[in-house]
């Protein structure tokens, strides 16, 4: 697969562009510290796929702000379909007991790890957990998420760049975008 990979050529359509996804960032900073006012609040990365998405927007919230980060992977499903199975891969290395918590995905597909992320979390007692996603792909979901900030809500396409990915290829992409089928009909190597 490697050598087969073509960042531009694989793209079919960029569905988010660098300066649409900039501005959505500065937007969303803006509310999500006008929303905590001067209470600090701590961003809960999800990695890796929210990996450019939370370098972004901390930067764009004007509030004190701490960062943990937690890795997580569903596994038993195949590369472009959840399994719904979640396994812990880095915890938080901080307790959150307490404090305010907003949860940084890039994209909510079928809510089913952020639905185990939820109960995970909420059992670490914050005093608050809220959650922004840069995408947000309704038509796919299964169980039903409280999405507090969504960046944008995108129809059901294979989506790339900005940190979502392909057998871990085109996270650097600047943009997101939809991946041309044939890319994905034969499976990586
Ligand atoms: C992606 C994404 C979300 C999840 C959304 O992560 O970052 O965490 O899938 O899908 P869902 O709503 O159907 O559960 P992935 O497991 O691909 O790991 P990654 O972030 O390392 O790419």
């Amino acid at each position: 697969m490697t050598a087969a990979i073509n960042l531009v050529a694989d793209i079919g359509e960029v569905l988010v562009s660098e300066a649409e996804i900039a501005a959505k960032v500065a937007d969303l900073g803006a509310r999500i510290g006008a929303d905590h006012g001067d209470r600090p609040l701590t961003l809960v990365s999800v990695l890796k796929g929210s990996l450019p998405f939370m370098a972004d927007l901390m930067r764009a919230i004007p509030i004190p702000v701490r960062i943990d980060l937690m890795e997580v992977s569903s596994y038993g499903g195949t590369s472009t379909e959840s399994s719904g199975l979640v396994r812990i891969l880095k915890d938080l290395s901080a307790s959150i007991e307490g404090e305010d918590v907003l949860i940084v995905e890039d994209i909510i597909d079928t809510g089913l790890t952020l639905n185990y992320l939820l109960r995970y979390l909420r059992g670490k007692k914050p005093r608050s957990l809220r959650i922004c996603t840069l995408l947000d792909k309704p038509a796919r979901r299964l169980v039903d998420i409280p999405v507090d900030y969504v960046g944008f809500t995108i129809p059901d396409q294979f989506v790339v760049g900005y940190g979502l990915d392909y057998g871990e290829f085109y996270r650097n992409l600047r943009f997101v975008g939809v991946l041309r089928p044939e890319v994905y009909s034969s499976p990586p190597e």
